[in-house]
């Protein structure tokens, strides 16, 4: 049987974020293949916190290209400092964007999208690929977001 994540939707954010981590901790130790792990952990977010869109781009090259997600489809490939994404990457930074309207350069890939959070995914000291995610409402993420982001995506072993 396949492995799932049970987290009740009675918490608050930060307990759903712990809980989350833990699950994802085993979830994603007995599995080696980064894609496959890729793909579990965007499905994870997605299903606890209802976000728009999850994915990843994973730097090749110098771009960002799409990798795994969940959501409508999306732009496949962003260069070094354009956008959102290619911006976490150059600054090597989370990056919290409450409206992307007011985000110079934003790269709406839906219109849907209201505010979105960028995680860049760092191995030895670079960017391997950022995290990034979608809301339908302004405003939905802050540093606490941020920070439970950048500790479950360092989970992965690129
Ligand atoms: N908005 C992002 C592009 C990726 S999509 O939102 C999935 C950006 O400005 O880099």
């Amino acid at each position: 049987m396949a492995e799932q994540i049970h987290i009740s939707k009675d918490l608050t954010k930060k307990e759903k974020y712990e809980a989350l981590y833990s699950q994802l901790e085993v979830l994603l130790n007995v599995e080696t293949d980064i894609v496959a792990n890729m793909a579990n952990l965007a499905a994870a977010l997605k299903e606890v916190f209802d976000f728009f869109w999850v994915g990843f781009y994973v730097v090749k090259n110098d771009e960002l290209v799409l990798a795994p997600f969940q959501g409508p489809v999306a732009c496949t490939r962003i260069r070094f400092g354009k956008g959102v994404c290619g911006t976490s990457w150059e600054r090597e930074q989370a990056i919290v964007v409450p409206d992307v309207e007011q985000f110079s350069g934003h790269i709406a890939c839906s219109s849907l999208s209201r505010s979105e959070i960028v995680v860049p995914v760092i191995k030895d000291d670079k960017v391997v690929a950022i995290l990034d995610v979608d809301s339908n409402k302004l405003d939905a993420f802050d540093n606490e977001d941020a920070q439970y982001l950048e500790k479950i995506v360092s989970l992965l072993k690129f």
